[in-house]
């Protein structure tokens, strides 16, 4: 296993390029199985996530070349089963259901595993699915569902939190070869959905609203092959932008789509940060001087990204005042607090949300990362702390962030990935 060692305190400075988003690459892959035609995908982030969707793929019966950027995925899926082993290790393959529904009328898939971010049912997905006429059961762990034909239908995807990101896609996906039309109420607004469905649609689907709350597929007989490319990674973007006001920094995020970080870039204006459009697809972000506190509260899109929070946590335990953090989408998305104070942060946690003392001063410590963003707050902690941290397991950052030492290391960290 590798850890992190980071030799903080040091200004960054110059470009920094935006993967591939990995949450809109998930699903994008999954749709895959929606047609027998060639799928050439480009722009897709190297990570353990798309490799684990890659090898999810190929056990449905595809065939899937990997080069460099470029997945190109071909041949019929064979096999409904998507087997315990895979879904397992990464929840995002729980999107698999809707393209084998869609496509073969049934389904067997493993039940997604615990989470350390929170609690993560699936009701909304069994709801959306059962809407379209699938007989669904649980069965050792596994969903167990077929239909003899799907059919549109109009369904309420709104959950306790709000709309809910990969029960819609599963939806979408399902509907794009039922029969008739489906109409998606309270679905989830995020980019990758809007991504999501211009690449159903690229393949033939008729689909509209897509990155609204409103979407409607009327239902066609076949999908062909496609070639497309993915939209840049916000929630990396999103990171970046953190990482140089944390460091009071000078860079140019590359190809970071500002309309998608509205939310974050309102918050970063608001107490005192530089955050500037350049061109059409960068964003500068300029800090010098002490930041003011302020508190967040996370909402679905387009509200301020759950998937920020822990990043945003780590800038407010440096910036003089108090601040509160509320997670409403998972609000139990907090297991970077202790390893955070390890470091020298004042944080504490009251109901349901994250009191931040601001510090003058963080410092150097070991810490272990825990999930894949509360890794990128230890990341932005390490970066400003005296001293040298080091962080163990990193493989939960490789989940979703792209060469980030190299990249890191390019605009003038001091980042060494080491043998733990
Ligand atoms: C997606 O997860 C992302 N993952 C998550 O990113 C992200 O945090 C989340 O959306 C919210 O933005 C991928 O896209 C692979 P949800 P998803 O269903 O779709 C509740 C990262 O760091 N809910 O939108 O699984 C749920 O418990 C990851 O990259 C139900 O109640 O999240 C949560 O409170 C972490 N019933 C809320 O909705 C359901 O059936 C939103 O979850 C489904 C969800």
């Amino acid at each position: 296993m590798e850890k992190f060692v980071i030799e903080g305190g040091r200004r960054l400075s110059g470009e920094i390029h935006v993967s591939g988003s990995k949450n809109a690459t998930l699903p994008i892959l999954a749709a895959t199985l929606l047609t027998d035609g060639v799928c050439e995908i480009r722009n897709v982030p190297k990570l353990r996530d798309t490799l684990t969707m890659c090898k999810l793929l190929r056990s449905l019966g595809k065939t899937v070349d990997i080069s460099g950027n470029k997945v190109t995925i071909s041949g019929a899926v064979n096999n409904h089963e998507a087997d315990y082993k895979l879904v397992s290790t990464m929840r995002g393959s729980f999107c698999v259901l809707g393209p084998l529904l869609g496509k073969l009328s049934k389904a067997k898939v493993s039940m997604p595993g615990g989470c350390v971010i929170g609690v993560r049912p699936i009701d909304l997905h069994m709801k959306g699915i059962m809407a379209l006429g699938v007989k669904a059961d649980f069965d050792a762990g596994y969903v167990i569902a077929h239909a003899a034909r799907l059919k549109g239908a109009q369904m309420y995807l709104g959950g306790t939190f709000g709309s809910s990101v990969l029960a819609t896609a599963n939806v979408m996906m399902a509907a794009t070869l039922a029969h008739g039309e489906t109409i998606i109420e309270c679905a989830a607004c995020e980019p990758e959905i809007e991504d999501l469905g211009n690449f159903l649609s690229a393949m033939g689907a008729k689909i509209q609203g897509h990155g609204t709350p409103r979407i409607v597929i009327n239902g066609v007989k076949k999908l062909n092959g496609t070639s497309y490319k993915m939209a840049s990674d916000r929630i990396e973007a999103g990171t970046f932008l953190l990482m140089a006001a944390a460091t009071k920094s000078d860079i140019l995020v590359k190809d970071a789509h500002y309309n998608h970080l509205l939310a974050l870039v309102d918050k970063l204006q608001s107490i005192g940060a530089e955050v500037k459009r350049v061109g059409s697809h960068d964003i500068r972000v300029k800090c010098k001087k002490t930041l003011k506190p302020a508190n967040i509260v996370t909402h679905p899109h387009p509200g301020f990204p759950t998937d920020l929070q822990a990043q945003y946590m780590a800038l407010m335990a440096i910036t003089p005042g108090v601040s509160i953090i509320n997670d409403r989408v998972f609000p139990d998305r907090f297991m970077h607090i202790a390893e955070l104070n390890r470091m020298g942060a004042q944080i504490r946690r009251d109901t349901g949300v994250a009191i931040v003392e601001g510090v003058k001063q963080l410092y150097g410590a070991p810490v272990m990362a825990s999930d894949l963003r509360a890794s990128a707050a230890l990341v932005m902690a390490g970066l400003v702390a005296k001293g040298k941290t080091e962080i163990y397991r990193i493989y939960h950052l490789d989940r979703g962030y792209e060469n980030l030492d190299v990249k890191l290391n390019n605009i003038g960290a001091k980042v060494s990935r080491e043998k733990e």
